[in-house]
């Protein structure tokens, strides 16, 4: 059912003349601008969308935007899908199989997330250079997914290397401190406590979120080259731990956004 479901979600976007985009993108929490950036954009709401996951109210605003950045068709998620709206994965990986079937050939993401590692200080932005999956659950366990691509994916490498490489000179080029890192994802909508910071610094994560990683399981099941960024909004201290509010995430991801947005603008003039 899922295979009919995508076949007619990508016919209706290519009616509405999403044309072959080349690079798939996905905007986190506070970095949305990147879609105003796009020319001769075409926006989709979401709630237009067939099959797309009905919007909850917080993301009513959720679009899927096509258009191009620096010359190349771009295909852009404004406002992503989470589990703690109450989604299961097949949902909020849904949009990363339809970008896929419209033809993109590489994805980028982005995120906001807390640090584990004390050395990435708040509007940080770091390299995922991989993950670990706190979920509980994957966005490939379900009756149908041999339909779609292998059952056991590979995932030594779930973040593509030249990709990855990419980022990390135009970076260089446009004279921004990219870190690297481990991010972990959990389910949330509630944050760590401080056993929970502690747990995630002995596993070897360096940062936390409450999303990607779905996305990033589903990409290697499409084998579709990936990279993601993380924007370091807030320092998960246990030692000091201060209460954090989602608009003091949000105020942080908006203020680090311009770096990041001249990043992937940087990294698609690149490819
Ligand atoms: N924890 C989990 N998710 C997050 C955080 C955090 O500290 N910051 C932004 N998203």
């Amino acid at each position: 059912m899922i295979k009919e479901q995508l076949i007619e979600t990508t016919q209706y976007l290519i009616k509405r003349g999403f044309d072959q985009p080349e690079v798939g993108i996905v905007l986190g929490t506070g970095l949305g601008k990147l879609a105003d950036e796009l020319s001769n954009p075409i926006v989709a709401p979401y709630s237009q969308i067939p099959h797309f996951p009905l919007a909850t109210v917080e993301f009513h605003s959720g679009k899927l935007i096509f258009g191009e950045i620096e010359g190349v068709k771009t295909v852009v998620m404004q406002g992503r899908f989470h589990l703690y709206e109450g989604y299961d994965f097949m949902h909020i990986t849904y949009p990363i199989r339809v970008m896929h079937s419209l033809g993109i050939k590489k994805l980028l993401i982005s995120n906001a997330a807390g640090s584990i590692n004390l050395d990435l200080k708040k509007g940080t932005l770091m390299l995922i250079d991989d993950h670990i999956n706190l979920q509980g659950g994957s966005p490939l366990a379900f009756k149908e997914v041999a339909l779609l691509g292998e059952r056991f994916v590979d995932m030594s490498q779930p973040y593509d290397p030249d990709l990855s490489a990419i980022m990390v000179d135009a970076a260089e080029k446009q004279g921004i401190n990219l870190k690297k890192g481990v991010y972990a994802s959990v389910i949330g909508p509630q944050l760590e406590t401080r056993a929970e910071y502690r747990y995630l610094k002995m596993i070897g994560a360096d940062a936390v979120g409450m999303s990607t990683v779905p996305e990033v399981i589903v990409a290697n099941h499409l084998k579709l080259p990936v990279a993601a960024i993380s924007v370091i909004t807030d320092e998960g201290d246990p030692d000091n731990l201060k209460p954090v509010n989602v608009e003091d995430i949000i105020r942080v991801a908006e203020e680090a956004e311009p770096k990041m947005m001249r990043l992937f603008k940087q990294v698609i003039k690149s490819l």
